[in-house]
């Protein structure tokens, strides 16, 4: 179709708001900043020890008198929350994850070390059974191998306690079971727990993506060859992710959350629409590891799309993103 210019000019030029750093400054729509970041860790016993992990280039699993100097890091560039992730010893899994119920484990530990030297910084940690079961599955399983819900929900019911009582911020249930939710707020209200946050993984698709996690916190062998295709989301929904959110939130939620990330930014912003509640986005392991890759082989500026890949979570509808780039993005803000 020809478009024909009463001018002989056009009547609009955008390029004139973006001629200038000044003009592009005032008119952009959306920004990031330390505010809106989480940064997930990796924690495992010991003492003096940390060990890279090599599908997470610049990623390490840390004991806590090593994740200490990190959370001071944190509190210095403005990053508001740190995210726990457990690597627990072998010897202590079991078919039923019952470690993840241990007072004494290492997630509350951590949590009241974390909590005690730094209150200002928020902690959340991740209630699912999978780093704590022999089979790497976040729940228990019938004769079958079908993760069982209401079981498994009981269990991480007592895990979220668990966390709440050594002092944990915010609980974080990435295991997709049915009315864990629920059951986890009306416990924790029971328990006089009143503001124990939940920030709940809603839309949680069964994605290829996290495998350098699995490498991570050590459950890739366990795992196998099995998959989580009958709890995790199915890929190919969104409507099914509204159904997630809206329950979450009606059972309780006060944070909700995509993931992966940037693969489903779709969904990102139809909860941000639909809900307008606080919606959060996980920029998953496998994300961070292709940006690591490419970056390292000079194909992409590292700085340059690390920062690009968060503001698209922004303009997505995101209040802010659990990433591994977090110190990196807040040290290059300061900047
Ligand atoms: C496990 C859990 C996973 C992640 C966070 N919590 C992996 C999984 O569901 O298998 C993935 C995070 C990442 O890939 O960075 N409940």
């Amino acid at each position: 179709m020809h478009l024909s210019s009463p001018t002989p000019f056009p009547a609009n030029r955008p390029r004139r708001l973006r001629r200038d750093a000044f003009t592009r400054r005032l008119v952009r729509e959306h920004a990031v900043t330390p505010d809106d970041l989480i940064y997930p860790v990796f924690v495992h016993e010991g003492q003096g020890r940390s060990e890279a992990i090599a599908s997470m280039p610049g990623v390490e699993r840390l004991s806590l008198d090593l994740l200490l100097p990190v959370a001071e890091d944190c509190v210095k560039l403005g990053i508001p929350v740190l995210a726990l992730f457990p690597a627990i010893d072998p010897s202590l899994k079991t078919p039923d994850g019952k470690e993840a119920l241990n007072p004494d484990g290492l997630i509350p530990r951590v949590v009241r070390a974390l909590k005690a030297e730094f209150p200002d910084l928020g902690v959340m940690t991740d209630v699912a059974l999978d780093p704590y079961t022999s089979h790497g599955q976040d729940g228990v399983l019938d004769q079958h191998g079908y993760i069982i819900n209401d079981e498994t929900v009981e269990i991480l019911t007592g895990q979220a306690l668990t966390h709440a009582e050594a002092g944990v911020d915010i609980i974080a249930p990435s295991d997709m079971m049915d009315g864990r939710i629920g059951a986890i707020r009306e416990a924790l209200e029971v328990q006089g727990h009143i503001h124990t946050r939940i920030m709940a993984y809603s839309a949680k698709y069964a994605s290829a993506f996290y495998g350098p996690f699995r490498d991570a916190v050590g459950t890739r062998g366990a795992l196998g060859k099995a998959d989580k295709n009958c709890y995790q989301m199915d890929p190919g929904n969104t409507d099914e992710a509204l159904r997630e959110v809206a329950l979450d939130i009606a059972e309780g939620a006060d944070m909700v959350m995509v993931k992966p990330g940037m693969p489903y930014l779709d969904v990102v912003r139809r909860v941000k629409d639909e809900f307008k509640v606080p919606t959060f986005a996980y920029q998953v392991s496998g994300e961070y590891a292709m940006l690591k890759a490419a970056a390292a082989n000079g194909w992409l500026d590292h700085d340059a799309v690390m920062m690009e890949s968060l503001l698209a979570f922004k303009r997505a509808g995101a209040d802010g993103v659990l990433t591994y780039f977090a110190r990196d993005a807040a040290r290059l803000l300061q900047k």
